[in-house]
């Protein structure tokens, strides 16, 4: 399980700096007793789903207040074109509105991405924008390196959330907020997946993402420079590699009084979500059978089938 390495006052002013979560429960009733609701700081739920058989349950229960897509959630959700997936998106947003509904840019290039953005914000007043920080010179290696962060401002400059995806470490998110985004996802279960999957289990965790392809993959003076680094995103002494990043990201933030949400993402089990609240995350976005299971555990089982036997007795 994560621990943060320190205690972070700043996290704690930070979370007094963003909107609260929770101001639209309660009622007259709660209110005429002076029942304040007592976690109006929370973090909130999302989930990583475009099944609305599966996320609605979850909105009903008030688990969730609102869900991540991304075209692959959405080819699982039965969309096969693009009309169809901006039907099934305009559906997701009716559905949570006024919560909000990320949906993913698939456009590459930034006029191309302006102009779908704005046709996917058409589809409901509570519809985030997905951008990816980067990765678009390996699509294309003559694309501009920085067209994510230009897409951002731009949208940001006209009105338009965003919520920036594909970000691996904290000067991504910084660059992103700077630009203008509401929202960054960190993706920790990806980043611990290529850290499994890579790492040389001799070295300290995240060091195949330690050095740059430049730099040679672990080769030479590279591998030294970067050994030495604690930054999440080069690897470092941590074991909680998809934590401490959204512990890093949280620290600067709030070292800034930075108000972009941290939406934690890519998230593999139920320890990764509670490790991503240890950690400063303002919201989780989390795969739907995984948020099915929250209020479960198996002592709590144990726990409710004696009381329901002892209840027998009272004949209720
Ligand atoms: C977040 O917004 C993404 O939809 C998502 O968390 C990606 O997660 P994956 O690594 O499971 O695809």
């Amino acid at each position: 399980m994560f621990t943060p390495p320190v205690g972070n006052a700043a996290l704690f002013h930070r979370r007094a700096l963003m909107a609260p979560t929770n101001a639209h429960l309660g009622g007259p009733a709660a209110a005429a007793r002076g029942l304040e609701h007592p976690a109006m700081r929370a973090p909130r739920l999302f989930a990583d789903s475009a099944t609305r058989a599966d996320v609605e349950p979850l909105l009903r229960a008030g688990i969730i207040n609102g869900i991540t897509t991304n075209p692959t959630l959405l080819r699982k959700a039965g969309a096969d074109s693009w009309d169809g997936a901006k039907r099934i998106m305009a559906d997701l947003c009716a559905l949570f509105r006024p919560h909000p509904v990320s949906l993913e840019l698939t456009a590459l290039g930034e006029e191309a991405m302006v102009a779908q953005a704005t046709e996917l914000a058409a589809l409901g007043d509570n519809a985030v924008i997905k951008v990816p920080v980067g990765g678009y010179r390996a699509v294309d290696p003559k694309a501009d390196p920085h067209t994510g962060l230009k897409v951002i401002r731009r949208l940001f400059e006209r009105g338009v959330r965003v919520n920036t995806t594909l970000v691996f470490n904290t000067a991504q998110a910084l660059w992103a907020a700077n630009a203008g985004a509401v929202y960054v996802s960190p993706f920790l279960g990806r980043l611990s997946d290529y850290a499994h999957a890579h790492d040389d289990r001799a070295r300290p965790p995240g060091n195949s993402l330690a050095w740059s392809r430049e730099e040679g993959q672990g080769q030479g003076e590279g591998e030294d420079v970067a050994f030495e680094t604690p930054y999440v995103a080069s690897g470092g002494p941590v074991r909680d590699i998809g934590a401490r990043l959204v512990f890093e990201i949280a620290t600067v933030f709030a070292n800034y009084r930075i108000t972009t949400e941290i939406l934690a993402a890519s998230i593999r089990n139920a320890t990764q979500m509670t490790e991503c609240f240890v950690a400063g995350a303002d919201i989780v976005t989390v795969p739907a059978p995984i948020l099915a299971r929250v209020a479960d555990h198996p002592l709590s089982d144990e726990g409710l089938l004696t009381f329901a036997k002892d209840a027998k007795v009272f004949g209720a």
